[in-house]
């Protein structure tokens, strides 16, 4: 039986680039994002023609939990079994604003989608993996969760971000610990400035910096490069260790004088 990926917020951006390579990569992918399911019966049929996978789409919003609940069934029913979660879904704030004058309301926004959300989707997957494990000694499970280099650098223009990406972090490493006890490891990628509707907005300043040298690598990152290190890490190329962390960002983490 092929296994089984769920990746959250994956109709756009990083995680539809996600969703195409664990495709490729012959698992069966299951995603879940915002909008109506009808709309995603092309992509997914376009999935199963190409790879040769079963590709599932449900309406989900990770914040919501009878949602989770009742996506998670879906998979069971479908698929049988659930073996990886990529937690990506996302969002950035709605108006960059100064740390002096960040509105709660965004703060709560963010903290809720970015943190909440996947921590508490995460405890959801976490209490099947352990059920399945009691009945199957040789279920394979992985958990890798997509924070943001914002997780350890500041940007003082939209704080909550930063702090809703700090959290994954700590997620990550709570999880880690957590599920080494069923032999599941939990990893987490730090994409550095990706080219997706999150950046459009922004994209003349990033343009700017870094052509002046921002990213050691003088690129945008694409939602493939993401995509390569997820499926890296479902393969268990890096079996040997859990609770890690790769950046993704063209190098730009490494702090110069
Ligand atoms: P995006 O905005 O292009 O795509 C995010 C997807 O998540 C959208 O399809 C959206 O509808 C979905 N989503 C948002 N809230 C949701 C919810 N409550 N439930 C289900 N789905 C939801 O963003 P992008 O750039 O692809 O980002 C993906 C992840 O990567 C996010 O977690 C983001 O914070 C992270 N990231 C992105 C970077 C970038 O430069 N684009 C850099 C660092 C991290």
């Amino acid at each position: 039986m092929a296994y089984t990926a769920l990746v959250t917020g994956g109709a756009r951006g990083i995680g539809a680039g996600i969703v195409e390579k664990l495709a490729q990569e012959g698992w069966n992918v299951a995603f879940c994002d915002l909008g109506e399911e009808q709309d995603y019966e092309g992509r997914c049929r376009e999935l199963a023609d190409k790879y040769g996978v079963r590709a599932l789409y449900i309406k989900c919003d990770i914040t919501d939990d009878a949602a989770r609940r009742a996506m998670l069934d879906r998979i069971l029913a479908v698929f049988g079994e659930l073996n990886a979660l990529v937690n990506n879904a996302g969002v950035a704030p709605n108006v960059r604003a100064d740390i002096l004058e960040m509105p709660e309301s965004s703060y709560d926004r963010l903290m809720k989608i970015n943190l909440k959300g996947p921590f508490f989707l995460t405890q959801l997957v976490a209490n099947y993996m352990f059920k399945v494990k009691e009945t199957k000694p040789d279920y394979y499970g992985v958990v890798v969760n997509i924070a943001s280099c914002s997780a350890t650098v500041v940007s003082i223009n939209r704080g909550e971000y930063c702090l809703s990406k700090a959290g994954v972090a700590m997620a990550t490493r709570l999880w880690a610990v957590k599920l080494a006890q069923i032999g599941v490891n939990v990893y987490e990628i730090r994409p550095g400035v990706i080219k997706t509707d999150m950046t459009s907005t922004v994209t003349a300043k990033y343009d700017k910096l870094i052509s002046e040298g921002l990213t050691l690598q003088p690129r945008w990152g694409y939602p493939e490069d993401i995509a390569k290190a997820v499926a890296m890490f479902l393969r268990g190329d890096l079996g040997y260790s859990t609770g890690q962390v790769i950046d993704v960002g063209g190098g730009m983490e490494i702090g110069r004088l």
